[in-house]
């Protein structure tokens, strides 16, 4: 075992028991975060480049722009440069993997805390947490002896289904790149640089390696773009990961357009761009155009890197200037100087403290949407309730290790239940219950051992297109349940869906079938059912089976779209409806925690729909209609159906909360903390009613965005389609007045600042905190706008009774669009609407100027 610190510290769930942890002293207290970052203060920089570049040999240049393990680029000891390490984020520091392989390396003392996902962030629309998060993650990169942290992502969500968007900071480009840049600044303050990803447009997981973005110019400059630009400009990010994707017809890390034109070029960004790992580029586009690092790339030795070996020869023959090579170690260097790497007063950071427990909890709060509070079912009053129902898939479930690369291995992870009975205390009585899928349901990853290479359950799945099974779609995919729905809407392809199960007790176990079509169910290789229908139907068979033993199950499908496998087997403790049915109608409240997991959130892998996993639906409509007093908790990183939700009184919407999320969870169910976190995306009623889905856009060969600049609410808006709730929508405990809506001028000239003022005002008997949300309406533009954008967001805590001026100011980009006749920013004289709302179906002001150009 190898140890960073010098005593092992455990803490245990919920600051129940606590002992010190060691800590490598650091002085990150003692300033303010803006002063403390010591690249601020490092001087000369550029000269000590130039210094150490004169010094380098041709094969010392090359050998940084390339990996030398699986997360570091090499040092060059006689001139005082060290190895650079990277790590995962962006949800807490990843831990340590083995360094040629990914396999775990076993440490003992790599926990860190685990941070809630930036969605969770999204939601509290509040800088301060993007900031506490960053620093959380800065300090426990340093701590972990890391010089870069992979995050944040700022990839937009677009689509329900892809299987990223937990990673991300939702729909809009303004909240993503605000809070993005804010969380850049705190990471970066820390001495370390942070990274934001993924460069550009890798908005689905459906065959990302190959899918070949390719929006227009406008939607380009005015949806995907802003919030990297916002990392860039505003938050100074050291680095900058390129997408797997490609962009019209190329790799995005070797785009011209992308990286060399528009990332250092027009913004000038001047650190380094690095590959995702393991894209698909060549070495002259990448080189030229300005890739600077290449991680991940799957060959048999470093050398054989497109950015290693293969470039010094094409320096070597004269193909690509030395210049351009040079350019790229300045860079590397640059951030390396920066961040302290050659500097003895770098911070050395801290790791799993109290504090950065503290402050996960505190996001997770923040994060936490109310959407729906009828008859004020909540907060629940302890000293009133005695009995409390606890259901629901994600009750007892732990998040922190799922995903993909933004796995982390927390030091504990509070589950919703623990944080529960934390909050009730003694004297309320919870009860648990398990609920057994009705027909058919999906065989739960507890029994699957079979690995997607995130280290969550999976299904292989191999698609041909015809009965001999001589022609594949493409490459083996992977689900994370024994359902299978074709990506692509075919009818008539051959499905081969396989993983090993393994049963917890010895007995009779009840496979199933369910499908329209023909399959084999083979159970270590030998049928066990063969089902034949022309209708929906459903086969069974029964096998004997013993615990612990692992068993091949396989499933050879010929049909129209989609099939289920399902298991009823002995081991699994569930309550029959009518007992549970029975336990909520006496209950004094419900909660159902249910949602997704990192089963269906997760990197490489979109969702095949946009329903809840399992009888989800049926069990929480049925729970609704027996009690009234039924709190639905929704877990998830990305909208899911709630067809139920009409008859809901409460739901809430948690995120992955991180490592306090049960107690940040039961803080807001008992009402200590006042909910005031907001959608920042979307939640569409139905799939059908999404732009790319609608539009007949997802596939895994071309993304056209055919929708254009209205994605997300602007989409909605513009189509007139009612979402279930819509982007910004969150509620409080108590109640918010908008008043004096001003504006500093109704006659905006040219370079002018517009500045807005509001009074919002706390009219309800809790203390409480508002999301002011600030959008601009273009309402006479010679090109089709969104009706409103969000252009400033801000939130303010009030007391009861308490009122507050909220000032926002607007300047000439805020009003434009990209025009592509003159590749600019184009703000049109004519009449413009500043909003004030609560939501984005939820202006409380609103007030007309005009704008003069030049
Ligand atoms: C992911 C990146 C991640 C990298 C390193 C890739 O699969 O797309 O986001 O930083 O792996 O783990």
């Amino acid at each position: 075992m190898k140890s960073i610190l010098n005593k092992t510290a455990v803490y245990l769930a919920g600051g129940l028991l606590t002992l010190s942890c060691t800590t490598v002293p650091t002085n990150n207290t003692e300033v303010g975060l803006e002063q403390r970052g010591a690249q601020h203060q490092r001087q000369n920089i550029e000269q000590q480049i130039e210094s150490l570049l004169a010094q380098m040999t041709l094969e010392e240049k090359i050998s940084l722009t390339h990996a030398n393990s699986k997360f570091s680029i090499a040092s060059i000891e006689r001139l005082g440069i060290h190895e650079m390490w990277m790590s995962d984020g962006p949800h807490g520091v990843r831990h340590e993997i083995n360094r040629h392989n990914w396999g775990s390396a076993e440490w003992t003392d790599d926990h860190s805390t685990y941070l809630p996902n930036l969605t969770a962030v999204a939601a509290s629309w509040n800088k301060e947490m993007a900031k506490l998060h960053g620093d959380v993650l800065g300090a426990e990169a340093r701590h972990r002896d890391k010089d870069v942290i992979l995050g944040p992502g700022v990839n937009l969500a677009r689509l329900p289904l892809y299987g990223r968007n937990f990673e991300y900071m939702g729909e809009d480009p303004l909240l993503a790149g605000k809070l993005a840049a804010a969380e850049i600044k705190a990471i970066q303050a820390n001495d370390v640089a942070a990274t934001v990803k993924h460069y550009a447009l890798n908005t689905q997981e459906l065959n990302r390696i190959a899918v070949d973005a390719k929006p227009d110019e406008r939607t380009l400059r005015e949806i995907y773009l802003p919030a990297f630009e916002y990392a860039v400009k505003e938050g100074e990010v050291m680095a900058v990961m390129g997408a797997y994707n490609r962009y019209m017809g190329t790799n995005a890390n070797q785009s011209k357009h992308l990286v060399k034109d528009i990332l250092k070029g027009e913004w000038g960004f001047d650190g380094v761009l690095l590959t995702d790992w393991n894209v698909d580029i060549n070495s002259f586009d990448a080189a030229i155009n300005g890739l600077d690092i290449e991680m991940g790339t799957d060959v048999a030795s470093y050398d054989d890197y497109f950015l290693a070996k293969p470039l010094q020869k094409l320096i070597v023959d004269g193909k690509v200037p030395m210049s351009v090579l040079d350019d790229k170690v300045r860079r590397i260097l640059r951030i390396q100087l920066r961040m302290g790497m050659m500097d003895k007063h770098r911070l050395s950071g801290e790791r799993n403290t109290i504090k950065h427990q503290q402050a996960a909890r505190r996001i997770a709060q923040e994060g936490i949407v109310l959407l729906k509070n009828n008859n004020d079912v909540l907060p629940l009053d302890k000293n009133k309730i005695r009995n409390v129902l606890v259901m629901g898939p994600n009750a007892d479930k732990l998040h922190a290790m799922g995903g993909g690369s933004s796995q982390v291995k927390a030091l504990y992870e509070i589950s919703p239940l623990q944080g529960l009975k934390a909050a009730l205390g003694d004297n309320v009585n919870i009860t648990v219950m398990r609920a057994k899928s009705s027909e058919i349901s999906p065989i739960p990853g507890d029994f699957v051992m079979s690995r997607h290479w995130t280290g969550t359950p999976a299904w292989s799945v191999n698609r041909y297109k015809n009965k001999q099974m001589t022609e594949k779609w493409v490459d083996e995919l992977s689900y994370p349940e024994s359902a299978y729905q074709s990506p692509q809407g075919i009818d008539n392809e051959t499905v081969v869906m396989q993983a090993q199960i393994k049963p917890l007790a010895t007995g009779k176990h009840h496979f199933k079938l369910k499908l329209q079509g023909s399959a084999k169910l083979k159970l270590d290789g030998k049928s066990i059912i063969n089902a034949d229908s022309n209708n929906e139907k459903l086969f069974s068979e029964t096998v004997n089976l013993t615990a612990n033993q692992t068993y091949q199950v396989e499933v050879i499908y010929q049909g129209n779209q989609s099939f289920v496998i399902g298991w009823d087997a002995p081991g699994l403790e569930f309550t029959p409806e009518n007992e549970y049915l029975a336990a909520a109608k006496q209950a004094d409240a419900v909660i159902y925690f249910g949602g997704l997991s990192h089963d269906d959130d997760r990197e490489a892998i979109d969702r095949t729909d946009m329903a809840l996993p399992g009888s989800q639906d049926e069990i929480i409509s049925k729970l609704l209609a027996a009690n009234q007093n039924t709190v639905v908790f929704m877990i998830a990183g990305s909208a899911v159906e709630m067809p139920w939700a009409e008859q809901a009184n409460a739901i809430v919407w948690g995120w992955y909360a991180g490592m306090e999320a049960g107690n940040a969870f039961a803080d807001v169910l008992v009402g200590k903390t006042n909910p005031s976190g907001k959608m920042p995306i979307t939640l569409p009623a139905k799939i059908a009613d999404t732009p790319a889905i609608a539009l007949n856009d997802y596939n895994e060969h071309d993304s056209y965005y055919k929708e254009g600049v209205f994605m997300g609410y602007r989409w909605f808006e513009a189509k007139n389609i009612q979402p279930l709730f819509a982007f910004g929508h969150g509620l409080s405990y108590t109640s918010f007045e908008y008043s004096d809506i001003k504006l500093s001028t109704d006659k905006l000239t040219s370079d002018e600042q517009l500045t807005v003022t509001c009074t919002i005002t706390n009219t309800g008997k809790v203390a409480g905190a508002e999301v002011v949300q600030l959008y601009v309406q273009d309402s006479e533009a010679s090109v089709a706008r969104p009706i409103k954008e969000l252009k400033g967001f801000a939130k303010v805590m009030l007391q009861p009774n308490q009122s507050e001026t909220v000032t926002f100011s607007l300047n000439k980009r805020d009003l434009s669009f990209w025009d592509v006749n003159t590749g600019d920013w184009l703000a049109e004289s004519g009449e413009f609407k500043v909003m004030l709302a609560a939501a984005a179906d939820d202006i409380r002001l609103q007030q007309a100027f005009t704008y003069q150009a030049k």
